[in-house]
């Protein structure tokens, strides 16, 4: 059977009384959320290199660093951008796989001691608390190496070899210098300093926005066919829920709490961080993560019914708890 999303959910919501609507069409978001999820769980599981494999120590660390936690909002984007285009699934289990291969290697790096210095991710210690900080340094570059190594050669990843090098060159400039390792270098920068509102902005665009972008971008470069009107809704749409997403990560920072984070909260005000409830207070940035809401929903519009599970998740990403 073929799975699509904004069918799925229409079909939900006609099927259940008018009461039952939205608690219909939120259990339609939460199962194919969760279909994702594992399917992404797979893919990662059998593309990552063998824990019995030597070199042991470096394979066992990138699989700790990357199975067994995380949302997954990234694979999920891939799996949903791709569906409501109409592709198939087995498509985009190597363009999923890639975009968490590169963040799990982002927040292995992150969470150094040269620049976060976090002890505690994903509810266990750090990679290099696990391991030690050299084995956690080669876990990010491995990750981000095999990441380019299946965009370019994984056989599911059956697109046009035009398709394929507009895959990899999407995700090279989303984790770079003009994107997420850029904006990690612009927040090192930032440390204990006054920021403006405009270089905050561009900061978090960089450091996790390009990579949320870049996710969805995946998703649409597997349909040879999208149209230029449906590639820019896409892209709106990535570009402000990426936005939202750290202004929704720094918030929790202060209203989350670390067992549901599986992070250390109140890490950012500690270290005298740049982040928007620092800059704009709480509300103010509540705010701003709404209208990045309302404008990831009118940039779906053009999609019309096939954005129906797209539009959930920028939802999610804005009420999410963890
Ligand atoms: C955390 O990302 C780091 C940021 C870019 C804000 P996620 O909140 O997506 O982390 P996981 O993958 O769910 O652990
Ligand atoms: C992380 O930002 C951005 C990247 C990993 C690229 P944060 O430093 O806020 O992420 P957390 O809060 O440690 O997950
Ligand atoms: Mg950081
Ligand atoms: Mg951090
Ligand atoms: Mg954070």
């Amino acid at each position: 059977m073929t799975r699509t999303h904004g069918a799925r959910t229409v079909l939900a919501a006609k099927l259940a009384p008018p009461h039952e609507t939205r608690a219909g069409a939120l259990s339609a978001f939460s199962d194919t959320l969760q279909h994702y999820r594992d399917r992404c769980a797979r893919a990662l599981d059998v593309r990552l290199p063998a824990a019995d494999a030597v070199p042991q120590r470096l394979h066992e660390a990138m699989r700790y660093a990357t199975l067994d936690g995380g949302k997954r909002v990234r694979a999920c984007l891939v799996y949903a951008t791709g569906e409501a285009l109409g592709v198939r699934l087995d498509l985009l289990d190597a363009p999923a796989s890639a975009i968490e291969l590169i963040h799990a290697y982002s927040l292995v790096h992150d969470d150094l001691p040269c620049m976060d210095n976090d002890d505690l991710r994903r509810g266990k210690p750090t990679c290099h608390r696990a391991y030690d900080e050299a084995t956690a340094l080669l876990v990010g570059d491995a990750l981000q190496t095999l990441a380019f190594e299946l965009l370019a050669n994984d056989p599911t990843f059956a697109v046009s070899a035009e398709q394929r090098v507009k895959a990899v060159a999407a995700l090279a400039a989303a984790a770079g210098a003009s994107g997420m390792a850029g904006g990690q270098a612009i927040d090192l920068a930032a440390v204990g300093r006054q920021i403006t509102i405009e270089n905050l902005q561009d900061m978090h665009a960089r450091k996790t926005g390009a990579l949320i972008r870049a996710a969805v971008m995946l998703g649409a470069l597997a349909c040879e066919r999208a149209t230029a009107k449906q590639i820019a809704a896409l892209d709106g749409y990535g570009r402000a829920i990426g936005l939202a997403f750290q202004i929704v990560d720094d918030i929790l920072d202060v209203e989350g709490d670390t067992a549901s984070l599986g992070k250390t909260a109140g890490a950012d005000k500690a270290r005298g961080k740049p982040t928007y409830p620092a800059v704009l207070g709480l509300e103010q940035a509540k705010e701003r993560a709404s209208e990045l809401h309302a404008e990831a929903l009118a940039s779906l519009r053009p999609l019309g019914d096939n954005g129906a599970f797209l539009a959930g998740m920028a939802g999610f990403i804005i009420e999410r708890t963890q």
